[in-house]
């Protein structure tokens, strides 16, 4: 779908994780990713993509918003997450980025946690996806035993 066509929850959200690409902090990409994810209590925490000159210790913009918002709110379920990118160019891109597979990992728990199936948006400028839940992009994924 369009962002024209998402609901105005849904808008808001997306509105938020994009403002966040402004927040990225990506000297070695140039690649800025934002999140913002809806909480049950009605909070929206919003995260970016922050890099390392180590590169591995960097972190997604998807996992530095779900790690703060369960440390600032640890009662409150995942409701949503919305991810929107901006690329080298400094544009939106045009088509929608998936989560990388420790992201879609990492959101699976809060997934667990929230007993309920958590919505991802994936926004960008000519297309929308909605995808039912983390668990629906994550096909034999780990779950503990
Ligand atoms: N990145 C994210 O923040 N989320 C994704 O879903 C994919 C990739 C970041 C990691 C790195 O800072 C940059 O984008 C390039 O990979």
């Amino acid at each position: 779908m369009t962002f024209d066509e998402l609901s105005p929850a849904d808008r808001r959200l997306v509105d938020k994780a994009r403002r966040h690409t402004l927040t990225s902090y990506a000297p070695y990409s140039r690649f800025r990713v934002g999140a913002a994810i809806l909480l049950s209590n009605g909070e929206i925490v919003s995260g970016s993509n922050q890099e390392n000159a180590a590169y591995p210790s960097g972190l997604c913009a998807e996992r530095t918003a779900a790690f703060y918002a369960h440390a600032t709110y640890p009662d409150a379920k995942f409701q949503t997450i919305a991810i929107a990118a901006v690329g080298t160019d400094g544009l939106e891109l045009p088509d929608p980025i998936a989560p990388c597979g420790a992201c879609r990992q990492s959101l699976l728990e809060y997934e667990k946690l929230a007993g309920g199936d958590v919505r991802v948006i994936l926004a960008a400028r000519d297309r929308v996806y909605i995808l039912p839940s983390v668990r629906s992009t994550l096909p034999l994924a780990f779950v503990e035993f």
